[in-house]
């Protein structure tokens, strides 16, 4: 694995040799990388579980991490991505992560720069990691995804993170099945009454209401949202007994998520977080194995 844009540069093998190291990273183990390695995270969109927990990651697997600030970086005089990346490369950057509110914008760099490059999320297109940390999350819990029901319920057209899952969660013989308003389906089938869904799901897989991708627009308020397409107590009580509620976060509380529902018993939320590094980590580890 020389760069990681898309879960679809992973094999199914891939994505359980991930999971694995993952696992023997938080049982303690520590990296077998011998050579330095100076890496940066390029964040030009808010975040702070991605960067931070890319950050932790880092530190933790001892490598240089150099700070790039996108605010005061030189983008704002109009240099291109290619042409900071390029220079990140002159500089002797191994690893770049980054997040950029353009689809695809990886497509400009992957096989033209020799740093590698970890997609921290891109417009609405993919978001690599997000899903690994889930897919952590699931394989944790149930010991395997194959044949578990997963629904993935809300904004899914401008979802990054239901993108990167439709296909790898299918991959790993999870039954995937999306729910939301027909004005944010996007490109996939989906259903549009959640209630007919909550019973038998394994998972139900919540995201966020993407305010800023609605150009001002808004199809429900956030009390009709929460009644239609929202977890509320109500449609807890109805879960599973073992179900498991997860959210990648931020969370709008009351509109896709009751509040009280949050840290419930059978919230994930905190766990996915804590996965994050121990995933990134792997990410990390593997990547930089194939340049010793
Ligand atoms: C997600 C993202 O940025 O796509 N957040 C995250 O990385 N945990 C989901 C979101 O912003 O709704």
């Amino acid at each position: 694995m020389k760069n990681l844009v898309s879960m679809k540069d992973l094999s199914v093998d891939q994505i359980h040799e991930i999971l694995s190291l993952a696992q023997a990273f938080r049982d303690g183990a520590t990296s077998t990388l011998t050579n330095k390695y100076t890496v940066s995270n390029l964040f030009f969109e808010p975040s702070t579980r991605t960067k931070m927990s890319f950050e932790m990651a880092q530190r933790k697997l001892n490598l240089e991490v150099l700070p790039f600030e996108t605010g005061f970086s030189s983008t704002l005089k109009g240099e291109t991505l290619y042409d900071t990346v390029k220079v990140l490369e002159c500089i002797g950057l191994d690893v770049l992560v980054i997040r950029h509110e353009q689809n695809n914008y990886f497509e400009d760099l992957v096989g033209k720069v020799n740093t590698a490059i970890i997609n921290g999320g891109d417009g609405t297109g993919n978001h690599p990691t997000q899903s690994l940390l889930d897919i952590y999350t699931i394989w944790e819990e149930f010991g395997t995804l194959q044949d578990k029901v997963i629904t993935i319920v809300g904004d899914i057209a401008h979802s990054r993170v239901a993108r990167s899952n439709a296909d790898a969660l299918t991959r790993l013989g999870a039954k995937v099945r999306f729910v939301c308003p027909s004005e944010w389906q996007g490109e996939f089938e989906a259903l549009n009454e959640f209630d007919e869904v909550v019973e038998d799901s394994d998972v139900l897989m919540m995201l966020r209401v993407q305010h800023e991708r609605h150009d001002g627009k808004t199809a429900f308020s956030k009390e009709q949202y929460h009644q239609m397409y929202g977890l509320t107590i109500e449609r807890e009580r109805k879960m599973k007994k073992d179900a498991i509620i997860m959210h990648p976060a931020p969370f709008n509380r009351d509109v896709e998520i009751a509040n009280e529902l949050i840290e419930c018993d059978r919230s994930r939320i905190f766990k996915q977080m804590e996965n994050g590094t121990y995933v990134r980590m792997a990410i990390l580890e593997m990547i930089l194995r194939g340049r010793e």
